[in-house]
């Protein structure tokens, strides 16, 4: 059902030239981080509609936490928000109720600042390892991304502000994301780049929803309105308003057409262009009534149309203890061999730049101006350990002096500063094997917005990164000690050719402000780690499907944007359904840690599974025995994944479908946990009935411990094949 959406006349082309772009808006209103009336350092402000009685919206960045100015002219007081933990750590925690309190304190501030929409949470699939924002997104699993988006869209929004879920849709990457087109078939983006969206419209009701930059399958996201009204609000029931990304799309009477109801940042323009599509009679007036209405309908619940008056005064030191807490319940232990961690308190020689320099969050809009962030020294230092002063000096004064050399970043989506790995000399790695107990070395990544990362000196260690790995082992197992492995990281590394040299790894993501105590906290078994992988380590980026043709291919002229020169580009997303772990299982492809694999201080055994019936009507339930078979406290993550029958369509081996997380289980604890599958759950989308149909046969109920350590399965028949949920055929490919 392609809508031919009236286009307004590009401006007429330049005498004898070629057609003239229509011209990006100008900056009319406040753009990222310069919105100075109400809240400075806000992303964007509604229009100003006062002798209308509409208020000034605010809205402001971002998943990690507010964004906005920490300091304002002629204010002596400071306006600092507390940086959480990234959205992946938070999904790696597969704890819903501690990401809802999360965003019940993310909201908070947004409240207490006066802002009425936060620009989050930001719940892309991580289609590619490289994605330069996956650190802002959940997970390469839909379920599990939506649930985590509906929770802390619950949260934020329990403050009484809004959230915007982004980027919708299809906005897995940064390369060229304002002119990429995404080619994806229907069922992918139904079962993938489209469920955990719709998960959290069915489940949260954001307040907005922000389109994106890219197209799909042709047209922009932002002037399509089979995906804004057919898919969105047709098919899901979707009753809140649409934006744009800032500055996203080109045909702005096409964006009122398709339902996107708010341009931002909004430039004078694009006000032109729609009065003369209305005066000219190419945009019927009826478009702009409806986008209004969507519009008054959310500002009339807006803290600023309900005259709250900010306190400027937010719980900021209950919020940094939760989000250590949260750090802490996130991090995910890849390796332990022979119970290296949790380490007593003891002198450790610390390695690796970013031990010194620890990234709390990304950057771009998904960074926060915090009060601080606390190093890893500082968090060792704090639980007890003793950090050997002489490396720390020396790292220090490295880093200082690196720094020194780098250009002023312009702004804080300049691609962040990279220091190289420091060489460490044979006499001081050989003092420090001789004068301290143990070894620890981080790994660090730090992307942002804007760009993607790489596959050298990125995705794979740089040559001095693994040397300093080879020689610390080397020096320190020499002497009968152990070397532990930090990965202070946003987005998938290797692993795989250097894990075999160190005793133990320990994955902290970007684990917010608190980051040095929340390490310390895992490190020394405060906390039992019990965060698992929301998202698949490869042993080989080649061996990724996503691999080929990222991050798309330009072909055409180059076309003036005014700010910069641009050409269009396309990717076709030809492994379908088969993302991450999908992919991988189907082709046999052993990863380097699996999706869900995550290692405890304690060991756990699963008993006792029984499913309510083995002919399924309606739902089935599954309970499930967890009892914790060591010796400290832990929390286990159960994860359900169900294997269908795939004759009338190829299947994933399985894919999750529920999962939960005990409680604190003391040695010899046990706890039950019930799952129930309803019928959509067994549902794959069939693209020629644009169904969800579950087809008849053998389902099989898989309980893991990750999507490989599999402790348990039975086994549930479906008579006959289920039309589970009709929907509009939409979003073709070309
Ligand atoms: C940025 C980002 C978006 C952000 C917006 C406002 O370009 O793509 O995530 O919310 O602009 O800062």
């Amino acid at each position: 059902m392609g809508m031919n959406f009236p286009m307004v006349p590009a401006p007429a082309p330049a005498a004898g030239g070629t057609p003239a772009a229509t011209p990006a808006p100008a900056p009319q209103g406040p753009v990222v981080g310069t919105t100075q009336q109400k809240v400075p350092g806000a992303a964007g402000t509604t229009a100003n509609l006062a002798d209308l009685g509409i208020p000034t919206l605010v809205v402001a960045d971002g998943p990690a936490g507010l964004r906005i100015s920490p300091t304002r002219p002629g204010e002596t007081r400071t306006f600092y928000a507390t940086a959480f933990p990234i959205a992946t750590l938070l999904a790696a925690s597969w704890d819903l109720d501690l990401v809802y309190q999360t965003g019940l304190d993310m909201g908070s501030e947004v409240k207490a600042y006066g802002v009425d929409v936060l620009l989050g949470p930001g719940m892309n699939i991580h289609r590619n390892p490289l994605g330069g924002r996956n650190f802002e997104y959940f997970s390469e699993d839909p379920y599990l991304t939506g649930k985590m988006a509906a929770s802390i869209v619950k949260g934020i929004q329990a403050n009484g502000v809004g959230t915007s879920v982004k980027h919708f849709a299809a906005n897995n990457h940064e390369t060229n994301r304002n002119m990429i087109n995404v080619k994806v078939s229907p069922r992918a983006l139904r079962e993938i780049y489209l469920r955990g969206f719709e998960i959290v419209v069915r489940e949260a009701a954001p307040w907005t929803v922000m389109s994106s930059y890219n197209k799909v399958n042709g047209p922009y996201t932002s002037e399509n309105p089979e995906l804004l009204k057919t898919v969105l609000r047709d098919d899901w029931g979707f009753k809140g308003f649409v934006m744009t990304d800032w500055f996203g799309g080109r045909n702005a009477a096409a964006q009122m057409v398709a339902g996107n109801d708010l341009l931002m940042p909004g430039g004078q323009a694009q006000m032109d262009t729609l009065l003369a599509a209305v005066r000219r009679g190419d945009l019927p007036e009826k478009y702009i009534d409806e986008n209004v209405d969507r519009m008054l309908n959310i500002i009339r619940v807006s803290p600023t149309f309900l005259g709250h008056q900010p306190s400027n005064n937010p719980d900021l030191k209950g919020h940094a203890e939760r989000a250590r807490k949260t750090a802490s319940e996130g991090m995910v232990l890849l390796k332990n061999e022979a119970a290296t961690l949790p380490a007593k308190p003891q002198p450790v020689a610390v390695f690796g730049n970013y031990s010194y320099d620890l990234v709390s969050g990304g950057t771009g809009s998904g960074d926060v101006n915090e009060a601080y962030t606390i190093s890893l020294p500082d968090g060792l230092s704090g639980a007890g350990f003793t950090v050997d002063a002489g490396l720390r000096t020396l790292y220090e004064t490295y880093i200082v002096a690196e720094k020194a050399k780098q250009p002023p970043r312009r702004s804080f989506f300049a691609p962040p500063v990279i220091v190289p790995e420091m060489a460490i000399l044979p006499k001081d790695l050989k003092k420090a094997a001789s004068t301290n107990a143990m070894a620890i070395i981080t790994i660090g990544r730090i992307a942002g917005e804007g760009g993607d990362r790489k596959v050298q000196d990125d995705y794979y260690l740089s040559a001095a990164e693994k040397q300093l790995i080879a020689d610390v082992s080397k020096a320190f197992h020499a002497k009968g000690k152990k070397v532990v492995v930090m990965l202070n990281i946003g987005g998938v590394i290797e692993t795989a050719s250097w894990r075999d040299l160190v005793d133990g790894i320990l994955l902290t993501w970007l684990p917010g402000q608190e980051a040095g105590n929340a390490i310390a906290d895992v490190l020394s078994g405060k906390v039992n780690p019990s965060g698992k992988l929301p998202t698949s380590f490869l042993v080989k980026y080649e061996d990724d499907p996503a691999a080929e043709g990222f991050p798309g291919q330009e072909y055409g002229p180059e076309i003036d944007l005014g700010r910069r020169k641009v050409r269009a580009s396309e990717i076709t997303y030809q492994e379908g359904v088969f993302v991450g772990y999908r992919a991988f299982d189907k082709r046999n492809i052993a990863p380097a840690y699996e999706f869900g694999h995550g290692l405890s201080y304690t060991t756990f055994g699963y008993s006792d599974l029984k499913l309510s019936s083995p002919a399924f009507s309606g739902s089935v339930t599954a309970t499930v025995t967890v009892t914790n078979t060591g010796k400290v406290a832990g929390r286990e993550v159960v994860q359900v994944y169900l294997a269908a029958p795939g004759k009338t369509m190829e299947k994933p081996l399985a894919e999750l479908k529920a999962f939960g997380k005990t409680g604190l289980l003391q040695p010899g604890q046990s706890e039950t946990l019930t799952f129930t599958l309803d019928a959509r759950s067994l549902t794959s989308f069939d693209e020629g009935r644009s169904a969800w149909v579950a087809e008849a046969g053998t389902y099989t109920v898989k309980i893991g411990a990750s999507s490989r350590d599999i402790r348990a399965q039975a086994n549930f028949t479906l008579a006959t094949e289920q039309v589970v949920e009709r929907v509009n055929k939409a979003l073709e490919m070309e």
